[in-house]
């Protein structure tokens, strides 16, 4: 463990190597606001937050962070803070107000300058083309439980490389495909709030399909970018040292780590775990085990805790269920996961595994706690060292030889976390969302000292 003495802790950033990126990463529906303006059409998440009842106290999205109307000023805070990279998601609903058919010029002219204003100010963009928002109209057609949705995705996509790819050279096709497709499909706590496994299993299809189609999209359009895709993972540990724990835990990492990576991968969905899964053969075409597979430059990982796994007959499907931090008593965050910054260390390990991933990097990664504002200024000693410590749990990863890349922290601002609302805070830069102050934490003022080189410090003189 690491004392309270993290300032003396030897973290440098050189050691991460030359061309280790870094970055920070934020999603469209969580911070944009602005839900009806300048032509955008609903997206599942707009109607999901305004119907009673589905998110804590009732919050939603529609003025969030105002980053449609602030994001000069936070992208001035992300030079502020030294952070050379910004990854950032496109609401295909402000593009495509009807999912398809008819452009949104004041979209696309939004999205243009944001582009414009990072690299104005040296930032390179990372684009995400889906971080959950589907166009409610297209939800209406069934969603990404009807087949049409993979053609519906690359229209979208083609679009976004037509508009941006002159400029912006990294992409990332989309985020955590479980936690959309799980949440928002079987358990009915995300958007659009559909249940059950008549849902989950088209759901998981047609994403999987839509990640390589997304991909091949992108690669056409622009032979040159850099393409990539975000997956959730959580390090599986059993509880007990019992054969059905063991079992149960591996069940628990087929689901949560390896379904949607494996596909993609040539390696087909882990059925011999998860045998529910031979449900999605009924729905596959011929062509689709061809047309799962795509070679990704890189692959983002995204961590942020461990979970620890018993055998549970009583679970549908998975049989198998989990330990709650809580009641293990160990350390956890505002979101009640576990701080078990070693997870992060094994999950880079386990990715490292697939000899076809050509690149790592962790896209996402923070914690929330709760912050006091005091005296101007906010005190966020643990969100530092849960940051230090994955970062020296990455560091040692990559000392040990093994493929990782670079490192995105989530997120730049508190923001609108999704069936949690507006209560974990997650920025390093707090946020008063009655004046929609933004106040730097203890934590990006140490992030900023942390990515202060003497490189950087050439590039922008006028800093020193
Ligand atoms: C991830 C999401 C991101 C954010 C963090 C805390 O699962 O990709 O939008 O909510 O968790």
């Amino acid at each position: 463990m690491i004392d309270n003495h993290s300032e003396n802790l030897k973290l440098l950033k050189e050691d991460f190597g030359p061309d280790f990126q870094w970055g920070v990463s934020v999603a469209a529906y969580q911070i944009e606001g602005a839900h009806e303006s300048d032509g955008k059409g609903a997206s599942i998440w707009d109607i999901f937050t305004n119907t009673k009842g589905k998110i804590k106290d009732n919050h939603h999205g529609n003025i969030a962070c105002d980053f449609y109307n602030r994001f000069r000023d936070d992208i001035d805070l992300i030079k502020e803070l030294n952070i050379p990279n910004f990854r950032f998601s496109i609401s295909w609903s402000r593009i495509l107000p009807n999912g398809i058919g008819e452009i949104n010029q004041q979209g696309l002219d939004y999205y243009n300058q944001i582009i414009d204003y990072c690299l104005q100010q040296n930032i390179e963009p990372w684009i995400t083309l889906y971080h959950w928002d589907l166009p409610h109209a297209l939800e209406l057609k069934g969603g990404w439980t009807n087949r049409e949705v993979v053609k519906w995705f690359q229209e979208f996509v083609k679009i976004c490389a037509d508009n941006f790819g002159d400029r912006v050279k990294n992409w990332m096709v989309m985020n955590e495909p479980i936690v959309f497709t799980g949440a928002g499909y079987f358990l009915g706590i995300h958007a659009p709030g559909r249940r059950g496994m008549k849902n989950f299993l088209p759901a998981i299809h047609h994403t999987t399909l839509a990640i390589a189609a997304g991909g091949r999209m992108l690669k056409n359009n622009l032979p040159h970018a850099n393409i990539g895709t975000t997956f959730s993972c959580s390090y599986i540990q059993p509880h007990r040292d019992l054969k059905r724990d063991q079992k149960a835990a591996k069940r628990v990492d087929a689901l949560l780590n390896r379904l949607f990576i494996e596909p993609l991968l040539g390696l087909g969905y882990p059925e011999k775990e998860l045998p529910v899964l031979k449900g999605i053969k009924k729905i596959m075409q011929p062509s689709d085990n061809e047309d799962m597979l795509f070679d990704f430059d890189f692959i983002g990982i995204q961590n942020y805790t461990r979970e620890i796994v018993k055998n549970s007959w009583l679970m549908p499907y998975v049989k198998a269920s989990l330990v709650k931090a809580e009641d293990r008593k160990v350390p956890i965050t505002e979101m009640k996961w576990e701080i078990y910054p070693e997870a992060i260390y094994h999950m880079i390990k386990q990715f490292n595994k697939y000899p076809q991933i050509k690149k790592l990097l962790i896209t996402e990664n923070g914690a929330a706690f709760k912050d006091e504002l005091e005296n101007g200024s906010i005190r966020d000693e643990r969100r530092k060292q849960y940051i230090q410590q994955n970062l020296q749990q990455i560091l040692k990863a990559k000392q040990e030889g093994l493929n990782i890349k670079g490192y995105f922290v989530w997120t730049l601002t508190d923001n609108f976390e999704w069936a949690e609302g507006y209560h974990p805070r997650f920025g390093l830069i707090h946020v008063d969302f009655e004046t929609q102050k933004r106040t730097i934490k203890e934590s990006g003022l140490w992030f900023k000292s942390f990515l202060r080189t003497k490189k950087s410090v050439k590039l922008n003189e006028n800093e020193i």
